[in-house]
């Protein structure tokens, strides 16, 4: 070979290209891109530390549905070209943290071609505080579809990092965290899903699985945060852990063949995100999963409103009360003449206990009153896997439709809409239509829907394809209505709030429910703003006053929480919905705390995150939009914490009114949860704050300005 073929040799041959550089705006962060021996990886360091290491990418394919010959879509790639560019731009959430977000990377795509002849684009976004990449599928003539049998995106760590986790389960996300090092995740795992082996449904794939947004530390105090963003028309991506070599590689959720997904070129996956801060309120603060969603695709925004609401609801789940109307064992929703039914005198969705609520709701300024349990068919909803359970169109004979939601109209106040699917997410489809109708008819402008237990068409999973598409499909529809969604038990979020605004709320978490289930963990809500609100709000439904629910239910479980901290949650739990959940009995004994949940903004211009970590305890202050006012929150773990809180965020020599509510010096989350004070005080920009939250215990502050 002749020294100029050599060249040429070199020029084409994989194996020595020379990776790319992709610097985030601040040259911290650098991913190196490369294909090597036909593979394409990856790498990211941070401050010149490794934090990802060589990690590949690709796609196990089959040939298709009938024949699942296998097609390794992850070697034998050649490189086309790449392309770089700059990306800057501002823009204002219809509803947020924050008025006005900055969105700032620079991308590399890799542009390949398979040896079959096939096309796939790689594109890497790097931002400040972390990169997205996606993969796109260019359309190629004959050979538009794609049929997955797993994405192969690999997220090699660099060291044992501190992960605070739950299981990868295809069907539920509701899970206390585990907080313990990646090499111990799978000894951990048995006795983690012994403890939730309650959960309506439950599918987990294996001793390592994760899901994510997974939070992590790395043993030189980096926070590493996987997730995913704009997931549409895909599978929901766990995360499956080869913990000799500390390496995550992703696995989707399959649908009821074992097939993960399909594709029709053009097409482009979700992105795979890779947040990396160097403190942990950098994490808090971080927009990365918004700015890889797409901008609003809504022309008229203007009916979605920030809600406050109170709920005929947290009787039922502690067993006080019912949603079903009668005790019937089984019922058919077309033919069962509940009218000549006995009721069981519990159903507590009828005309003069909701009324109640409404003008509840109506004296202290919430606009909004969900009922549940209005509807027929809620004597055999749960287990059964039945696929006509509800119509979402009758109510139950107590239950006056149109005489209600005048009379909440007369008050000031809208009923909110209720949509329990039991997971039969057809019959949701098959009647969605007319219940939307039926919501506009009476003047319902938002709707909570559920999916309680496994899904059907049967063996479909909750966080599968077809699912993803279902939920999509009903918050695009609602919008058509112009209806705002919070939907239970979905797929997590993945920022398409952005996209779709009307989407105000999920649970898709193990939310304030779980305290009349057995408790929650104190730590816990220390650690969702890390994790699952990184994807979008949650309805967590804070506001609980009474923590001993045997005084009121038959039910032995114990609030794991001080009352005065579940004051704070409104402030660090951010929602553009929130709910105060406990009944009106009980807030009426505490008017002078409820009034902070009475005064809280939902809606703000500015965020600062104070103090933070993991698993331990977060301070969070924000700015009302529109407003001078700001409101400060902490949540604390079983530890307590000790705060100072410098007020250098309000306007220098502007003078407010602090009203500070905290734990009695002698408050305690398992003993004395009910002990808190309230103090006011003048605030300026100089002053310091010295706060202690209890075990399980926090505080709230509202500063008005003068
Ligand atoms: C589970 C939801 O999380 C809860 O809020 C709701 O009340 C029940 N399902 C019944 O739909
Ligand atoms: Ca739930």
């Amino acid at each position: 070979m002749n020294y100029k073929s050599f060249l040429l040799a070199l020029a084409l041959c994989p194996a020595v290209m020379r990776a790319t550089d992709v610097k985030s705006p601040d040259g911290r962060l650098v991913v190196s891109v490369d294909l090597q021996n036909g593979t394409p990886v990856y790498k990211v360091n941070y401050d010149k530390r490794e934090v990802v290491k060589k990690s590949k990418l690709g796609f196990e394919l089959y040939e298709n549905f009938q024949d699942r010959k296998v097609i390794d879509f992850q070697n034998n790639f050649e490189k086309l070209k790449e392309v770089t560019s700059t990306f800057d731009d501002t823009w204002s959430p219809v509803w947020g943290e924050e008025s006005s977000i900055r969105n700032n990377y620079n991308s590399l795509t890799l542009e390949l071609k398979h040896n079959d002849g096939r096309l796939m684009n790689i594109c890497f976004r790097v931002f400040n505080d972390g990169i997205g990449f996606r993969y796109e599928f260019p359309q190629q003539g004959a050979t538009n579809y794609y049929f997955i049998k797993e994405e192969k995106s690999e997220f090699a760590m660099a060291g044992d990092n501190m992960a605070w986790w739950i299981p990868g389960d295809y069907d539920t996300q509701e899970y206390s965290y585990t907080t313990c090092k990646l090499s111990e995740i799978a000894g951990k795992m048995p006795s983690v899903l012994k403890a939730h082996e309650g959960n309506s449904s439950s599918t987990t794939f294996s001793n390592t699985g994760v899901q994510t947004s997974l939070q992590m530390k790395t043993p030189d105090g980096l926070y590493v945060n996987i997730h995913e963003a704009a997931l549409v028309d895909y599978p929901c991506m766990h995360l499956n852990l080869d913990d000799k070599n500390l390496t995550f590689t992703s696995w989707l959720t399959p649908d009821a063949t074992g097939m993960k997904g399909y594709i029709q070129a053009p097409f482009h996956t979700p992105w795979r995100t890779i947040m990396i801060t160097d403190s942990a309120t950098k994490a808090l603060a971080s927009r990365l999963i918004l700015n890889l969603n797409e901008p609003c695709a809504l022309d008229d925004v203007s009916w979605i409103h920030p809600t406050k609401y109170v709920g005929v609801w947290w009787a039922m789940i502690t067993g006080k009360n019912t949603w079903a109307y009668t005790d019937l064992p089984n019922v058919k929703i077309d033919e069962t003449r509940y009218d000549k039914c006995e009721p069981n005198g519990k159903h507590l969705a009828n005309n003069d206990s909701v009324r109640r609520y409404i003008d509840f709701a109506s004296k202290h300024g919430f606009s909004e009153v969900l009922v549940e349990g209005w509807n027929k068919g809620w004597e055999d909803w749960f287990g059964k896997t039945k696929e006509y359970v509800f119509d979402f169109l009758t109510p139950y004979p107590d239950f006056d439709i149109k005489a209600l939601n005048d009379y909440a109209h007369s008050k000031g106040v809208k009923l909110m809409m209720h949509h329990e699917t039991s997971g039969s997410a057809r019959n949701y489809e098959r009647h969605m239509d007319q219940a939307y109708q039926l919501m506009k008819k009476y003047g319902y402008d938002a709707v909570k829907s559920g999916y309680v237990g496994p899904i059907l068409p049967r063996g479909e999973y909750h966080y599968g394809q077809w699912m993803v598409n279902h939920y999509l499909y009903a918050i695009k529809k609602a919008a058509d209505y112009k209806i705002m969604v919070n939907a239970h038990e979905a797929v997590r979020p993945t920022g398409l709030c952005r996209t779709y605004p009307n989407l105000v709320g999920n649970e898709s978490a193990r939310g304030t429910e779980y305290e009349a289930f057995g408790g929650n963990t104190p730590d816990h809500t220390t650690i969702l703003p890390f994790t699952r609100l990184q994807g979008g709000p949650m309805d967590y439904t804070p506001g609980i006053f009474e923590m001993n629910i045997s005084k009121f239910a038959d039910n032995s479980s114990k609030v794991n929480s001080t009352l005065a901290r579940q004051l704070g949650l409104y402030v660090t739990m951010y929602s553009p919905l929130q709910m105060a959940a406990d009944m009106p009995e009980h807030y009426e004994q505490f008017m002078d705390a409820f009034q902070f949940i009475k005064d809280v903004a939902i809606d703000w211009d500015k965020s600062v995150y104070l103090e933070a970590e993991p698993g331990d305890y977060i301070t969070i202050a924000r700015k009302a939009k529109g407003s001078e006012d700001w409101f400060v929150g902490n949540t604390s773990d079983e530890n307590g914490h000790q705060s100072v809180l410098k007020l250098d965020f309000l306007t220098p020599g502007k003078k407010y009114t602090a009203t500070i509510y905290a734990d009695a010096k002698n408050a305690d989350y398992q003993n004395n949860p009910q002990a808190y004070t309230i103090k006011k005080q003048t605030v300026t920009s100089k002053s310091v704050l010295k706060l202690k939250a209890a075990r399980g215990g926090g505080y709230a502050i509202s500063i008005k300005a003068n």
